[in-house]
């Protein structure tokens, strides 16, 4: 069973940009720069059609994970477009990234699927990272902690304590990705305690392990504020995990 990678984790989430050529461009430009040193993983979430390029260019790489942006919940079958968690797990892949609100508001992924998705990820011997988040209008009605607590409540009702060590969560409030504005750090710390509080109330001391992610335009300017902050265990990288000096100017961020 793979395991959530140690924090803070510095994640990329390509979303459908870089194809397999500039993957093996990104990395090829990326690696050699980075310092290491200090405690922290990188992860990131390729498009499928790249992962194989991807994981040639991590070869000699230590210390970087790799993850696919989504599954389908079955093995195999007449599911055209799809792959499933057992094929990630086969190509490399050590983590599913679930529920990300473009599969929830785009693509009109539900509460249910997100939690078959998990379970998928966990039965082929994945970790699952799942997206939870709010919308601005549902902000404003000061309703973020409800809409949250549904998001979770539709995957913690499926796990096991003994699962948590291949568990992660990434808050994303919607209203903060790719539009620049992000969460404070004492709004992001908020939400994370309250979301750490719900898994210590579902699984005990061992709920609060569990690493939370902020998301939402994230930037070398903004990171070291974000990840100094309390619950804040690592970042999830959208537009500036595709520039290789911002997404490094971003690992270097971590305390
Ligand atoms: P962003 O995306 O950093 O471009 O806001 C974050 C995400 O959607 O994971």
């Amino acid at each position: 069973m793979k395991t959530t990678p140690e924090a803070p984790i510095i994640a990329g989430n390509w979303k459908l940009n870089n194809s397999p050529s500039e993957a093996k461009r990104f990395f090829a430009e990326f690696l050699p720069g980075l310092v290491y040193g200090r405690p922290g993983s990188l992860l990131f979430f390729p498009p499928a059609i790249s992962f194989s390029a991807s994981r040639d260019s991590l070869a000699d790489a230590a210390g970087v994970h790799l993850g696919v942006q989504n599954i389908y919940w079955e093995s195999s079958g007449a599911f055209t477009g799809e792959i499933s968690a057992s094929m990630a797990r086969d190509a490399g892949a050590e983590v599913v990234l679930v529920g990300h609100s473009e599969r929830r508001h785009v693509f009109g992924e539900t509460d249910r699927e997100t939690g078959l998705k998990v379970a998928a990820a966990f039965d082929a011997g994945l970790a699952a990272m799942l997206c939870v988040g709010e919308k601005i209008e549902e902000r404003e009605a000061d309703r973020a902690n409800e809409v949250v607590d549904r998001q979770l409540e539709a995957v913690i009702a499926e796990l096991e304590a003994g699962q948590l060590p291949s568990f992660s969560v990434a808050y994303e409030p919607v209203w903060a990705i790719g539009t620049g504005k992000t969460a404070t750090a004492e709004d992001a710390s908020a939400m994370h305690g309250h979301i750490r509080n719900r898994l210590v109330e579902s699984f005990g001391p061992i709920g609060a392990t569990v690493p939370i992610l902020y998301g939402g335009s994230v930037k070398p300017a903004n990171a070291a504020e974000l990840l100094g902050a309390p619950d804040i265990d690592g970042v999830l990288v959208g537009g500036a995990s595709l520039d290789p000096e911002s997404f490094a100017a971003i690992w270097d961020a971590r305390p």
